[in-house]
């Protein structure tokens, strides 16, 4: 079974803030990629990584991986696009022709668990498509553009949907060319598979997997280094 990554770090981090996107922002003085990275080269699985950047940082990304480099797997860099289902498309686009099994990562979820990416992995080999999430802990509301309570929303059968998103190559390829042709534009890639009709099975993910978006989540993510529970790969 061949099995690549797509990891997608072609956004623009607005809401970030910083003057340089997500992905090359130090995390304990290494980019956040670069942990990203080495986190999806603990997989035993995984043969391959196909990193989506914007083609402006293409250099500062080059000289950040030889500084930090090795990683453990071939890479290769793909120009991404507007929006982050063009940048997967295009990561997706660039595949080796014999790759079986994708595993589309955000870049800026570094602290995935090689445990989870192969049952991830595994998953999707068997149904087709897997999401990692976890499931909906506070009580949900429905709110009125006005800031008003409209309702509850029963829990139960809410999840939280993370990366990665698992899939065998030739259905979420399909399914990205046939929204490309139509414009359907969705927020992540189980969103296309669910609008293809195909099927995706859920494995459970970990509170820690969370996606860097403000600066806050920086004090976060430093702070779970320093303390050592978040087991970040050196
Ligand atoms: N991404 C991408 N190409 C885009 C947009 C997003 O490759 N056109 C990537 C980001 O680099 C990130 C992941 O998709 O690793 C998740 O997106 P998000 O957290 O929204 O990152 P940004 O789009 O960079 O942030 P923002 O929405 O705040 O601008
Ligand atoms: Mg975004």
């Amino acid at each position: 079974m061949v099995v690549h990554a797509v990891v997608v770090a072609a956004g623009k981090g607005e809401r970030m803030g910083a003057a340089l996107p997500k992905p090359f922002l130090p995390l304990a003085g290494v980019p956040l990629f670069v942990h990203t990275l080495r986190s999806l080269t603990r997989s035993t699985l995984l043969q391959k990584i196909v990193l989506v950047i914007a083609a402006e940082y293409e250099p500062l990304c080059r000289q950040l991986l030889e500084q930090h480099g090795p990683l453990r797997l071939p890479m290769l860099l793909v120009h991404g696009g507007q929006e982050r289902q063009d940048s997967v498309r295009l990561g997706l686009a660039a595949l080796d022709p014999d790759c079986d099994i994708v595993v589309i990562h955000d870049a800026a979820r570094p602290f995935i668990e090689a445990e989870i990416i192969d049952a991830s992995i595994k998953s999707a080999a068997e149904h087709g498509g897997a999401l990692v999430a976890v499931p909906a802990r506070d009580t949900i509301k429905r709110v009125n553009p006005q800031g008003g309570v409209v309702e509850t929303v029963p829990r139960h059968d809410l999840w939280l949907a993370q990366t990665p998103q698992t899939f065998r190559v030739a259905l979420i390829r399909e399914a990205h060319a046939r929204a490309h042709t139509q414009g359907i534009t969705v927020t992540d890639d189980v969103a296309l598979l669910e609008w293809a009709g195909g099927t995706v099975a859920i494995v459970p993910g970990d509170g820690r997997n969370f996606k860097l978006t403000t600066p806050e989540d920086v004090a976060l993510a430093e702070a779970l280094l320093k303390m050592g529970t978040a087991r970040l790969h050196p």
